[in-house]
């Protein structure tokens, strides 16, 4: 591709971490974990993170330890957007809960929980992702879960820095997750973490994470089970990475933030609408995707199709969206239409955004959407 989605920002210091790791025995568990643990503690103010090998496996330990700590029950309703990633609801039906999908707000595409008949569902949980790093509007979502009494779970795998009046996302809910996989604010390859207030919760997932193995009282060696867990550490060689770029975090951010504004202000606003952000939101644009503004059936698609021969790597996200799965058709998983998740899936296209991404890059991506529409739907 002349114009790659993604490069990973990896620098020397990160290679040197790594190297620094593999000089010592201490490749799988060890120090780099402990003090990636400190630094996600104290960076969201939260009193635990406990780190694990993915995003996908943080939201499968903290449903698990809430089954276990009988915070929720096998066959509860959870509420998630369908205009998410898989694992969102993957995680929820894995753990015997039940999925129940929610549209979002036109404007800035994350959950509106009012989309959802309470009287039909009944819930017990809300899982509120942060969209492409633009914050969910927190005051409204807290207020939605306290109202009905619900755990409020804040996926954070695509907007790690982001804040919501001045408060870092990750810190308003029960527990939230983090992820580090290549395509994040941050990578270390593949991993991701568990965030919470509640050392109850902290306990059970730190436990599944490490098979569920406890000491036994008074037999020096011995080693027992508590709970059928889970072996989903995260390695201490990826540990190492990530921390090492946790460092240019805000740095990182920063520049997505500047891509994103670059993209906002050389597309014809005419002909792409870009994503709102709540007041308040400071965003940091894991994805920066923009909103074809035509109604014209099938424009997107053959919007990506012209991108490609163009030598131009974009994403279309997330069609079909989840409630459309074939997995999740049974009516239980929907208390009504989704309107806006089905408009949205047909109309967005994400387009080249990570920290570096050169100049030129970002003009042939901003000239070819503009001139795509020169001829309504010409190959630029
Ligand atoms: C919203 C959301 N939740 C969860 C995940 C799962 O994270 P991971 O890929 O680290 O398993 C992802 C991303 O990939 C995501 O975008």
């Amino acid at each position: 591709m002349r114009v790659p989605f993604l490069r990973c920002p990896f620098t020397r210091a990160d290679i040197d971490a790594v190297s620094a790791v593999m000089r010592t025995a201490e490749a799988s568990k060890g120090r780099a974990v402990e003090d990636l643990e400190t630094a996600l503690r104290r960076y969201h103010g939260v009193p635990h993170a406990i780190t694990c090998n993915s995003g996908t496996s943080a939201l499968d330990l903290i449903w698990r330890a809430y089954l276990i700590n009988g915070d929720l029950h096998r066959g509860d309703k959870v509420i998630v957007p369908s205009f998410t990633f898989a694992a969102v609801a993957a995680s929820v039906a894995n753990a015997g809960l039940v999925p129940v999908f929610a549209d979002i707000y036109p404007g800035t595409w994350t959950i509106d929980p009012a989309s959802v008949d309470m009287t039909v569902c009944k819930p017990k949980a809300i899982v509120a992702v942060h969209t492409f790093g633009v914050p969910c509007d927190m005051d409204a979502i807290c207020d939605f879960a306290r109202q009905h009494h619900l755990l409020l779970i804040e996926d954070c795998a695509e907007s790690l820095g982001a804040t919501f009046k001045s408060k870092k996302v990750g810190s308003f809910g029960d527990a939230a997750i983090l992820s580090f996989n290549a395509t994040k604010n941050i990578t270390s390859g593949e991993g991701g973490a568990v965030l919470t207030a509640s050392w109850k919760l902290a306990d059970t997932v730190g436990l599944l994470r490490e098979h569920g193995i406890v000491p036994v009282a008074d037999k020096p060696g011995y080693r027992s089970t508590a709970y059928a867990g889970y072996g989903l550490r995260l390695p201490n060689l990826n540990a190492a990475i990530a921390l090492s770029q946790f460092a240019r975090l805000d740095e990182m951010n920063h520049a997505r933030r500047w891509v994103a504004g670059f993209y906002r202000d050389n597309i014809n606003p005419d002909l792409y609408i870009d994503q709102a952000r709540p007041a308040g939101a400071v965003p940091v644009y894991q994805i920066y995707a923009t909103r074809v503004a035509s109604a014209r059936a099938g424009l997107r698609d053959k919007l990506f199709a012209a991108l490609k021969g163009a030598g131009i790597e974009a994403k279309i996200y997330f069609a079909p969206p989840l409630h459309l799965h074939p997995c999740y058709l049974d009516p239980v998983h929907r208390t009504r239409a989704l309107p806006v998740t089905e408009r949205l899936a047909e109309r967005i296209i994400a387009l080249p955004c990570y920290p570096t991404v050169p100049d030129a890059d970002r003009h042939i991506v901003a000239s070819a959407l503009n001139t795509y529409f020169v001829g309504e739907g010409e190959d630029p």
